[in-house]
């Protein structure tokens, strides 16, 4: 059975470009793949982070995990800091990287930019990733299309060590959804959508109640000329909802445009706030039902023992391959 491994990070609540760029697509994969799904803290704390928040935003990321759909009878669910297995392979692979290399992904620039300070975390960044890929023997790795910089340079680190040391890593492929892979602002279309944003009106995020989702759709930026037509160039706007509302329903967009023709936006808004609401009510009431239970300890716990027995291994063979740690001498 193949291996998947994603991850996502605890900055802040998910909003539906994380549910339907990633979350939506693990849920569909646990039959068919072998899964690893991760809480990856250590990415979080490479910009600054209120603790308390921090932690917080992990156990409230389990739990959506687990609301969403993502089954611990199929999948393995954990958080990255608890295996630390991540740190120790990520230190090796950075150890490989180059720092040109790693100044030229897009990620880096747009966090760095402007910033008095940088963290040299936020640098080796994608080393981490490549790290908790790796570990997994993992085939495939399900993410929103902004990932695919990282996705390549893995794939390089990957062959880089098999080439340089020996040959024990697995070249990962990305997968990227048709539809939903970049749900845009709702406030600025050009720009993707973010839970970092400081606009709150740009983002839905998957625990805004119903009433608050509508009012966002309402007011998010579309065009004057009225017509629900998919077209990224000249109506970004539109062709966001669009995909929103394709990504919520499972119906085309070419079925949207058909279904809205003839229609105002006022009637289109309409309906993709009920699709959106549609689909997050039911994860939301799983989520009120999960966020303080024992239940998630006890499957988080579970996954961290799973996790790092795959994991340390690996971490063996590639500490062999690179030379680290001393020679055993039995008697
Ligand atoms: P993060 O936490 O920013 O986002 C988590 C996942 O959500 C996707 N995503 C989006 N998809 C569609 N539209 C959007 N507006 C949107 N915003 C975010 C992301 O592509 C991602 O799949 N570096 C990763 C975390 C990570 C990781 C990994 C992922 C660390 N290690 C190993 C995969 C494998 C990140 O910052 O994702």
């Amino acid at each position: 059975m193949k291996t998947i491994f994603s991850g996502i990070q605890p900055s802040g609540t998910l909003t539906i470009g994380n549910y339907l760029g990633a979350m939506q697509q693990f849920v569909q994969l646990q039959d068919d793949y072998q899964c690893y799904f991760c809480i990856v803290d250590e990415h979080a704390v490479t910009v600054p982070q209120d603790r308390l928040k921090l932690r917080n935003n992990i156990r409230s990321l389990a739990a959506l995990y687990l609301a969403s759909g993502i089954d611990p009878k199929k999948s393995t669910l954990f958080i990255q800091s608890e295996v630390p297995a991540h740190t120790q392979l990520g230190w090796m692979l950075q150890s490989i990287s180059y720092i040109g290399e790693l100044e030229r992904m897009t990620q880096f620039k747009d966090k760095a930019t402007g910033k008095e300070t940088v963290s040299s975390g936020l640098l080796t960044y994608p080393s981490l990733m490549a790290a908790d890929i790796l570990l997994y023997k993992t085939d495939i790795v399900p993410v929103g299309d902004d990932q695919k910089q990282h996705l390549e340079l893995t794939r390089n680190l990957a062959q880089r060590f098999n080439h340089k040391f020996n040959d024990i890593f697995t070249l990962p492929e990305i997968r990227i959804p048709k539809v939903g892979a970049r749900i845009m602002s709702l406030q600025d279309p050009t720009k993707k959508m973010s839970k970092s944003d400081e606009h709150e009106k740009g983002f839905i995020s998957m625990l805004d109640e119903p009433k608050k989702i509508e009012k966002k759709i309402k007011s998010a930026v579309t065009d004057s000329d009225g017509i629900v037509e998919f077209d990224k160039e000249n109506k970004p706007g539109v062709t966001n909802l669009l995909t929103i509302y394709s990504s919520c329903t499972g119906e085309s967009v070419e079925s949207l445009e058909l279904k809205y023709k003839d229609k105002g936006y006022g009637e289109f808004k309409q309906g993709v706030a009920n699709a959106v609401i549609d689909v997050l009510k039911p994860i939301q009431d799983k989520y009120d039902a999960l966020i303080d239970s024992q239940e998630l300890d006890d499957i988080l716990d579970q996954g961290t023992e799973k996790a790092t027995i795959t994991a340390n291994k690996t971490v063996a063979k590639a500490k062999k391959a690179m030379g680290l740690g001393r020679v055993i001498k039995k008697k």
